[in-house]
């Protein structure tokens, strides 16, 4: 019998510790003594993380006959990066605690007195804003009150790629703080190229660099992170019309990956940068309460605007059947990997008691889970061993993620493919040399049923689906 327990107080550090015990994800450069805000993805954590890229390809592109697919390049012509408005705007408030100096983002010491600092506020507003709720704000590293002014830090990252000259500050290239860019700037060769008709959306999956200032939070926020995402060109007249269908199916995506719905919610914006028309959030409930997982936004003809006055090409669609000639509008779906990440394991996370014993299990949705099945040998004896590797090679050639495991007990080897979110266990025993059967356990219900060897593919494999 199992019972389980409600999520613990303490959970994110309880998915921290896992991540690095397990080989999900561990801090960068430990052995240098670690560097912030940066995190590797160790063996479960790049199966993970490739299940959910590939979930979001199969439902942005390959279930779709309108939207086709990108891999642009981290770098780019730095007059990208003036067009989008980064350059000049893409920055965060700072604030120094004269303190214990530690450098902090003001709106979100605001935020956690619930007070919200506009993105759009310019430093003069954001330091009124603080100014007048100074008193009640503390630092969150020596709980004391006594701020600098805020001043606006930009989040692009630079780098010398191609300058030899050595004025590299001057004129820098940028690591892409977005990689949606890539995507607007490719519009006229993927237009050309496939021959696509508006309305049509360009995926890509891929990474980006910001200078986050406070980077909170595990993976939730990092300097470096995968982006995915989806840039949807439409009619002006259609935007709307599709920007509704495309947040019905990203909420409907959610939901198919396996997420728990009552963990979702919308988040409206109220405060619009001007060239928007409507903005949601969808957010997600992490051990830190809800925050963004993804932004759905309709961004009207702001982005292809800006590429055309600043590339100086144009950048217009040509209707096939009425001749008409516009800017298409855009709307964009934009999620982190590695927000995802932490929201698929925060919705996995279940501690149970059986047996009045504690069991952690990540309950992962089967396509998520990194390991599909684990061998399990009942014994180390070369008798079971054999069998019981080939078995395991025979899994593997069916293309599923197995584990091999003949270590310790069998009952601590369950616990240990829970705690991972193996849904299969399969035990090679001494009645298998004479029955040329095995038994298979499921990780929710812990129930065991005996197979024969013969059908043992056929049989995962139709669990699994
Ligand atoms: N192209 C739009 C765009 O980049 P954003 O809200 O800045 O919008 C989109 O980012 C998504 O990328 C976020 O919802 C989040 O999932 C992810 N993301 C943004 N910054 C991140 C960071 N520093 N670390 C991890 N994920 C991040």
């Amino acid at each position: 019998m199992s019972e389980k327990i409600s999520a613990p107080p303490d959970l994110m550090e309880k998915i921290v510790s896992l991540c690095k015990r397990r080989g999900f994800i561990f801090p960068s450069s430990e052995i240098y003594g670690g560097f912030a805000a940066v995190y590797d993805y160790g063996p479960l954590g790049v199966e993970l993380a490739n299940n959910i890229k590939a979930a979001w390809w199969k439902a942005m592109v390959r279930h779709r006959d309108d939207i086709v697919g990108l891999d642009s390049a981290i770098f780019t012509s730095p007059r990208v990066w003036e067009a989008s408005g980064h350059v000049g705007g893409f920055s965060d408030p700072l604030a120094e605690c004269k303190s214990c100096h530690a450098r902090l983002r003001v709106d979100h010491l605001l935020e956690d007195i619930g007070v919200t600092a506009d993105e759009k506020m310019s430093e003069d507003e954001i330091n009124e804003l603080f100014a007048a709720h100074m008193k009640d704000v503390t630092c969150p590293k020596c709980g004391k009150s006594n701020f600098s002014a805020a001043k606006k830090f930009n989040l692009l990252v630079k780098s010398n790629l191609g300058n030899f000259a050595g004025d590299w500050e001057k004129e820098p290239v940028y690591l892409r703080g977005e990689t949606c860019q890539g995507i607007y700037i490719n519009f006229p060769n993927v237009l050309n190229a496939t021959r696509k008709r508006v309305p049509f959306g360009i995926a890509q999956i891929g990474k980006a660099f910001r200078n986050e200032i406070t980077a909170r939070q595990f993976v939730f926020r990092t300097r470096e992170f995968e982006q995915m995402e989806m840039q949807y060109f439409t009619a002006p007249d259609q935007e709307m019309v599709e920007y509704e269908k495309l947040r019905a199916a990203r909420w409907q995506y959610y939901l198919d990956i396996g997420l728990k719905e009552e963990n979702l919610k919308w988040h409206k914006h109220e405060n619009l940068v001007f060239y928007a028309k409507e903005a949601y959030d969808i957010e997600y409930n992490f051990p830190f309460g809800f925050k963004e997982l993804e932004g759905v936004h309709a961004r009207g003809n702001y982005d292809l605007t800006q590429h055309s006055k600043f590339s100086g090409q144009e950048l217009l669609y040509t209707d096939p059947v009425s001749g008409e000639k516009y800017l298409p509008h855009i709307i964009e779906s934009s999620v982190g990997v590695g927000r995802t990440v932490l929201a698929v394991l925060t919705d996995a996370y279940t501690e149970e008691i059986v047996d009045d014993e504690p069991r952690v299990v990540l309950r992962f949705p089967y396509k998520l889970a990194p390991i599909k099945v684990a061998v399990l040998p009942l014994s180390k004896k070369e008798e079971l061993s054999v069998p019981a590797r080939a078995l395991a090679q025979k899994l593997r050639e069916a293309d599923l993620a197995v584990d091999y495991d003949e270590t310790q007990s069998i009952g601590k080897r369950y616990r240990r493919q829970d705690e991972i979110g193996t849904p299969f266990c399969v035990t090679v025993d001494f009645d298998t040399l004479e029955d040329n059967a095995v038994t298979i356990r499921d990780r929710d219900s812990m129930e065991q049923v005996r197979v024969p060897m013969a059908t043992l593919i056929e049989e995962i494999q139709k669990r699994l689906l």
